[in-house]
């Protein structure tokens, strides 16, 4: 059984309700899932899992939130290579650009971009179904 991480940042809940969607879609796809807020865990905890769903909404101007989600991320970047990852997250207004930006620096980590899924504001049942499936994707990778 492949062990994911699910981590997230979330600030109204919208990047959060995919993160419990892609959680769903790898228990779903038999792995064993811990789903975290950013807040609570640290990026060398990384290297317990097979697997990493990162989950963060546009923020700032199209960059990743600061205070929180950037930091960690910059520290798991030394940490991915060679581990299937997927991104997600929610944007407002700028049709997802930020994700250009974070699949770049993902896949100049050498980690394996399995996949990749934003959509605006809160996800409608269309976009749950994508989630679930980004999440199955990843544990079945
Ligand atoms: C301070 C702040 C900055 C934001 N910057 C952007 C942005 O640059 N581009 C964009 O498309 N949306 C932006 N948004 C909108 C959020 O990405 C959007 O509301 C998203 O659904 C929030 O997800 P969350 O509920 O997981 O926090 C911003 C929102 C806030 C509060």
């Amino acid at each position: 059984m492949s062990k994911v991480l699910v981590v997230y940042w979330s600030g109204t809940g919208n990047t959060e309700a995919m993160a419990n969607a892609v959680a769903d879609g790898a228990k779903s796809a038999g792995a064993e899932v811990n789903l975290i807020d950013v807040d609570s865990t640290k990026a060398s905890e990384i290297a317990d899992y097979d697997a990493v769903a990162f989950g963060c909404p546009a923020m700032g101007d199209e960059v990743l939130e600061e205070a929180s989600f950037e930091p960690y991320f910059a520290d798991a970047e030394a940490l991915i290579s060679g581990k299937p990852v997927v991104l997600f997250g929610s944007w407002g207004w700028g049709e997802g650009k930020y994700l250009e930006d974070w699949k770049s620096r993902t896949e100049a980590t050498g980690a394996k971009l399995v996949g990749a899924f934003v959509t605006q504001d809160a996800p409608d049942d269309e976009a749950v179904e994508e989630c679930k499936k980004l999440g199955a994707s990843l544990a079945n990778a």
